[in-house]
């Protein structure tokens, strides 16, 4: 018997009640289900709706239920649809008729709207300390490579020195913004829609700001409509999982090219890498590759939702259950790629001596080479075109801008002086960028400090 089925004459169809059904999914909102159900029930009694005794017995009943299910005590039923209508039921089976008065001034439409945002809250959370533990392996490794110079790139083209650190550190201003959004994301959806009842509030005199007050969230929906038809909090923070993602990805395309043969910057540990069945000399950055191809995957689903919710009529409709299987497919992902890409990050070699080499070749010190004729009174834009001569001659007689001797230098400027070498040197290409945000050790060290104050007042 359906806990809706007073105005029905026959039975639904199986191929109907197994469509339909959430509860294969949602059985994950168990607890919050709960948790909101039992700060509901005292509101009532708390407004003398029902009666304290039957509010006491509820609520008993709902603890009880709650044990039950997390000692694997309860079997979810398809016919009951949902979490709501299982939780409701189960309810109903243990403590008898008095368990039918739960559901009074509410609907599954503000519930489950409810469930999903404490839901999404705890799992904000989560995903936050889970940031936070990469940001924290981020600022280590950078500390011990400050002096570790590497070429930086533009268009995947060698252009100017950098270090190790500076280079990591540009994802942790990434990973922070992350956090950021999760925290902005959170603060929007912090407002309770229960009492917003089918769409249109309830007869009852609910006290909603009493149940916000319980449920820990700032405040309530202001507008019932919108309070159950609003998707908005899975939207964004799919979109703030997707850049999350993004940011990760990226991170893993460097990893993968960094330890391949080409680069040899990093080498992966032997148990964050896996094998080839058939090339016996390989280790594959299988780890890197996967997170980076879970992100489609997760973008995936910030399309797919979108696409639901677009032209949906206010209020309530069906297609918004929906929402719940591509939130949770991409919490789970995320919460998945997060530790094993921190592990496998504070788990890497640094090569130091092939970054070096790679921030030697390439011409990466001709931007300094040409603000070292600036300085000597040339105009920027001739000293460009001068060092521009003087890399064709390098690239003809295979040599590079510090390996040419002064004489070469004079042929093409009689400003160039034996100060040349020390102002080209990848060292003083790298401490001499001491502007804020830049490479040099100092302002690197700056910067770690103030990041590390960022992460103990998070
Ligand atoms: N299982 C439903 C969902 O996830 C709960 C709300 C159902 N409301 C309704 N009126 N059928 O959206």
């Amino acid at each position: 018997m359906k806990l809706w089925g007073g105005r029905f004459e026959k039975s639904t169809n199986v191929m109907v009640d197994d469509f339909n059904s959430s509860i294969r999914f949602d059985q994950r909102l168990y607890k919050q289900d709960i948790t909101g159900s039992i700060a509901h029930v005292s509101m009532l009694a708390k407004q003398s709706i029902i009666s304290t005794k039957d509010a006491d017995i509820i609520k008993k009943g709902l603890e009880e239920l709650l044990l039950d299910i997390e000692n694997n005590k309860i079997e979810f039923d398809i016919e009951a649809e949902d979490i709501h209508m299982n939780i409701e039921k189960l309810l109903i089976d243990k403590v008898g008729v008095v368990g039918k008065k739960l559901h009074t001034g509410r609907s599954r439409n503000d519930q489950v709207a409810l469930d999903m945002r404490m839901y999404l809250k705890e799992e904000i959370q989560e995903i936050k300390l889970m940031i936070i533990k990469l940001l924290k392996t981020l600022l280590t490794i950078s500390k011990d490579n400050l002096d570790t110079i590497m070429p930086g790139y533009t268009h995947l083209q060698k252009a100017q020195p950098i270090t190790f650190a500076h280079h990591l550190m540009a994802y942790f201003e990434m990973f922070k913004r992350d956090i950021d959004r999760l925290d902005d994301t959170y603060k929007r959806m912090n407002y309770l829609p229960l009492g917003a009842g089918a769409l249109a509030t309830t007869t009852y005199p609910l006290d909603r700001e009493y149940v916000a007050n319980v449920l820990d969230f700032d405040g309530v929906c202001l507008n019932s409509i919108d309070a159950v038809s609003d998707r908005d909090y899975c939207v964004e923070l799919l979109n703030t999982i997707s850049i999350l993602m993004m940011h990760l990805s990226r991170f893993c395309e460097e990893i993968i090219l960094w330890c391949s043969n080409e680069f040899q910057f990093i080498e992966l540990d032997d148990a964050y890498s896996t094998g080839s069945s058939i090339m016996p000399q390989k280790k594959n950055p299988d780890i890197a590759e996967l997170v980076r191809g879970k992100t489609g995957r997760v973008y995936g689903s910030h399309i797919s939702l979108l696409t639901t919710m677009k032209s949906l009529p206010l209020a309530y409709n069906k297609d918004m259950q929906e929402d719940k299987e591509v939130t949770f497919d991409a919490i789970d992902t995320v919460k998945m790629c997060l530790p094993i890409f921190t592990n496998m990050l504070k788990t890497i070699k640094v090569n130091s001596i092939n970054m070096y080499k790679g921030a030697s070749g390439g011409f990466t010190n001709a931007t300094d080479a040409a603000d070292y004729l600036v300085k000597k009174g040339i105009p920027f834009r001739d000293a460009h075109e001068i060092i521009g001569k003087l890399v064709i001659y390098c690239i003809n007689n295979n040599k590079n801008l510090e390996g040419m001797s002064l004489e070469e230098y004079k042929a093409v400027s009689t400003v160039f002086d034996t100060d040349i070498y020390d102002a080209i040197s990848l060292e003083t290409c790298v401490n001499k960028r001491n502007v804020i945000g830049g490479p040099s050790k100092e302002m690197m060290s700056k910067v770690i400090a103030i990041n590390e104050d960022y992460i103990t007042n998070l």
